[in-house]
């Protein structure tokens, strides 16, 4: 069955009268390129039921971020900041990868170099069989004892005992996630710039761009000569440095695109 071309395209409102020769121009671009950095927000794994951080039904509309998210937050209430937690850990058993965790762990047998960079901490890229997963912002999974620092992998949802403590010295544990506030961990930021300096396209998926330093990848990409491509239902901060916007959910722009660029 031949799919219908631009005007007539319809999956869903979001991606009505996507422009057919975006989607081209976007493939035609991946198809000559030998180095691609992917990099992905909340917005990569909305169509996976798990919310996004901002704009309608986000996390931080329900959550006051200071109450949860930064690390005075949890100095002063462990157990509350556990349990906010928790229930996303809890909440995350519930979920799949959705084709575009699919898609972006298929490239990176597709492209020479293929860099997948992440501001999420829900792990679906790995669980989609993502190989390296570049995690700026740690992983929900993994805790830290705050006290001589062990960290170790947790994946029991909801955790035996809150606050957790560490096996090794019995400190307070906590979420292996960075908090507002804090510095990204060196090695992932390391990586994902020289990454992004290095690539020939960089792919930026479901982020609103507005969290630094993750969102200055993009900047760093484009400004080393890299060629942009988007792909948001929304403009996101960084829409200006696109070469080709694709408007319309991940889980439907990205197997289209992956299609089109087909077996180099
Ligand atoms: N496909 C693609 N993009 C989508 C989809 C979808 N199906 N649904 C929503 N989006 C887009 C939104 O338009 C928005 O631009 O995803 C983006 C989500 O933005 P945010 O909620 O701000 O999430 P993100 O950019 O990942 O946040 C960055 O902020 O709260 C901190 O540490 C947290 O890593 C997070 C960081």
């Amino acid at each position: 069955m031949h799919r219908p071309r631009a005007a007539t395209v319809r999956f869903g409102n979001r991606i009505q009268g996507m422009n057919q020769g975006d989607l081209s121009r976007a493939a035609e671009i991946l198809r000559s390129a030998g180095r691609v950095v992917a990099f992905t927000g909340a917005g990569v794994s909305a169509e996976s039921g798990v919310p996004t951080f901002r704009g309608a039904g986000g996390l931080w509309e329900g959550h006051a971020v200071q109450q949860v998210a930064t690390p005075e937050a949890f100095h002063a209430d462990p157990l509350m900041v556990w349990r906010f937690y928790d229930q996303r850990r809890i909440n995350l058993t519930k979920v799949r990868p959705n084709p575009a965790h699919t898609v972006l762990a298929r490239w990176q047998d597709r492209f020479p170099s293929y860099q997948l960079v992440t501001q999420n901490v829900d792990g679906l890229h790995h669980a989609a069989g993502a190989r390296e997963v570049v995690e700026l912002h740690g992983s929900i999974w993994c805790v830290r004892c705050v006290g001589c620092g062990h960290e170790r992998e947790d994946r029991s949802a909801p955790l035996p005992d809150l606050p957790p403590r560490c096996s090794a010295c019995g400190g307070l544990e906590r979420p292996g996630v960075v908090w507002f506030g804090e510095y990204l961990p060196a090695r992932a930021m390391a990586l994902a710039t020289a990454a992004a300096e290095a690539c020939d396209v960089l792919v930026v998926v479901g982020t609103s761009a507005v969290v630094y330093p993750a969102a200055g990848l993009v900047e760093v990409a484009a400004s080393a000569g890299g060629k942009v491509i988007e792909v948001n239902p929304e403009a996101s901060q960084v829409a200006h440095l696109a070469e080709v916007e694709l408007r319309g959910p991940a889980g439907v722009v990205l197997p289209l695109l992956d299609e089109l660029v087909g077996d180099r």
